[in-house]
């Protein structure tokens, strides 16, 4: 795990259906199947940087046309949707997280043309797009930002938060960034201060203020008009600032890799007030059957429910970090938060890697069996109930690559807390399809150096091999679509004590299926005990190596996987 998502963690914390049963699943273009399934609930969403994607202009930078080229890939992985992180115009301080202008796209991905164009294929596929809403804040290049600095009495003046400071070149108050520095910038033209979260370049956006939320609430129709099914809303918790400008307490002495104080974020994060903006978006979403998701950093599951909000009127999907921070195979730790999270108040969401936190695949590969836990990994998330969304690149076990050198570094935060944080760039390298220059993303010069695992981990060779990460992926993929089961079926634990395999059974009506997910380096046999749950023995959906099912015990090989149909 990176520096930054340790912090995230700290701060919140201290917070606080083919086959057999094609006709009963979702297709992506219907909004509610006939048990009452949303169209979210069944699919698979995807994560793409878009940067690193795919390059079709060979500028060493991807595009919405290098996406729109791996249409046909992401459907035959099994992909329903994609969650394409910002793509808007941006001075790319924090590579398009500071955006310009929410209703175009930056010429460097391309044009509003290009994207009808990717909406219009991804719709004949049946793949959904989500776009990532950065509501907190914009670009400071954005024109409503060059207006408000403008003079104090502009019309976007009250768009942003600014503040006298309390004295001659003393910030408002002791916020702190949390990239680093003070949250509050001095702008000499009007002599006040602005507040910004992240870097200087984002302002906040005043949410107090009902004309942001007018103009923030038209984008999100603007893009559901243009073929958008949803958003990933970015940083929601820090929508809102307490208006008495408290200082934040001292959480403990010493300093952060930025050298700023260790700071609660009390009294400029997960404010109440925000919640009454989600339920805003939640019914402009519900006009369009959109999704909204969540970067939702929650302490637990409790918090977890607010963002669902009363009776659901909030965010459908939510994102777990609970579920990616345990960051270690135990069986105990996942079992305590799979639990958690599939006994709260709405559908649950199950990421293990994105764009802020270094890749699955060696956050828990041993650096020995990294494959073998790779498809470990992915048994576990894509049998869960619940959406899982997936990240571009995990499915043929991409690894994190940060850079070595400070003068390497692209990401902002990278450079300010070298060493001790070395930015994202690691997570953020380019998509490997296959093993020509450059792992075929760009003929170009990539923006970010192509990891040398690029000759073993990539799409083409892994698409020859039946015993590939990208294989495998494949087929749970398809087994989730296609099995009732684990797309609806309950969640039960079964042999809890058990320290090193980690089962469940998912059933649905008089279906189940079982996982047995071997967590450790020695061959593990298990005892299904079924009976008790109704049902007599199992039968392999799904395996690897020889991990099989004899009546209800279970053998699996070092960190093996087996999935079995069980029957009464
Ligand atoms: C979210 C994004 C991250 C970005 C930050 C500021 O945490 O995921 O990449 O830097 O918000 O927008």
């Amino acid at each position: 795990m990176n520096k930054l998502a340790s912090r995230l963690v700290t701060l919140l914390v201290s917070l606080c259906m083919a086959g057999s049963i094609a006709t009963a699943q979702t297709s992506p273009s219907h909004a509610v199947d006939a048990e009452g399934h949303q169209w979210w609930q069944h699919a698979v969403f995807y994560e793409i940087y878009p940067r690193s994607f795919a390059d079709s202009n060979n500028d060493g930078v991807g595009d919405l046309r290098g996406i729109t080229s791996k249409l046909d890939y992401l459907k035959d992985l099994g992909v329903d949707a994609i969650w394409i992180s910002p793509c808007f115009p941006s001075p790319q301080v924090d590579f398009g997280y500071d955006v310009s202008d929410y209703e175009n796209i930056d010429p460097m991905y391309g044009t509003l043309e290009d994207f009808d164009v990717l909406a219009s294929e991804a719709k004949k596929r049946d793949i959904h797009i989500i776009f990532d809403f950065v509501v907190n804040h914009t670009s400071d290049q954005h024109k409503w930002f060059l207006d408000s600095k403008s003079s104090r009495t502009s019309a976007h003046r009250d768009w942003y938060i600014w503040r006298d400071g309390k004295g001659p070149g003393e910030p408002p108050n002791n916020w702190v960034s949390l990239f680093g520095g003070p949250a509050w910038k001095f702008d000499p033209v009007t002599n006040q201060y602005y507040y910004h979260f992240f870097y200087a370049e984002q302002p906040d956006l005043n949410w107090r203020n009902p004309a942001v939320k007018d103009a923030m609430f038209d984008v999100t129709r603007w893009w559901y008009k243009r073929g958008v099914a949803g958003f990933r809303l970015d940083a929601v918790e820090t929508l809102f600032e307490d208006p008495g400008l408290h200082d934040n307490p001292i959480l403990r002495p010493g300093k952060n890799a930025y050298g700023d104080a260790i700071e609660e974020n009390k009294y400029n994060t997960k404010l109440p007030e925000l919640h009454d903006v989600l339920r805003g978006l939640r019914k402009v979403a519900d006009e369009s059957n959109a999704v909204l998701i969540g970067e939702t950093w929650t302490a637990d599951v409790a918090e977890l429910n607010q963002y669902y909000g009363e009776g659901n009127n909030e965010l459908q999907l939510p994102m777990d970090f609970l579920f990616t921070m345990v960051n270690k195979l135990s069986p105990a730790e996942f079992r305590k938060q799979i639990a958690a999270v599939d006994g709260a108040s709405g559908w649950p969401t199950f990421v293990i890697s994105n764009h802020d936190i270094a890749r699955s695949y060696d956050r828990y590969g041993d650096g020995q069996h990294n494959d073998q836990i790779a498809k470990l990994m992915a048994a576990l998330y894509l049998t869960l109930r619940g959406t899982p969304i997936m990240y571009y690149g995990e499915e043929i076990g991409m690894k994190t690559t940060p850079p070595t050198r400070r003068e390497d570094v692209k990401d902002p935060i990278g450079r300010t807390g070298w060493p001790e944080e070395k930015g994202r760039d690691g997570e953020r390298t380019p998509m490997q399809w296959d093993s020509s220059e450059n792992a075929g993303f760009s003929r170009g010069t990539p923006w970010l150096p192509v990891p040398a695992t690029y000759k073993t981990h990539n799409v083409a060779e892994e698409s020859k091999d039946p015993n590939s990460v990208l294989e495998f992926y494949k087929e749970v993929l398809k087994l989730r679509h296609t099995n009732r089961a684990l797309l609806d079926g309950n969640y039960t634990p079964l042999n809890e004590s058990d320290a090193n395999v980690l089962c469940y059974l998912r059933v649905y009506k008089d279906q189940g299926v079982v996982v047995a997910l071997n967590m450790s380096d020695a061959p593990q046999k298990v005892s299904l005990e079924l009976k008790g749950k109704g049902f007599f023995s199992a039968k392999s959906l799904l395996a690897t190596g020889k991990s099989a099912a004899k009546g209800d015990e279970v053998s699996l090989e070092p960190y093996g996987v087996f999935i079995g149909e069980v029957t009464k």
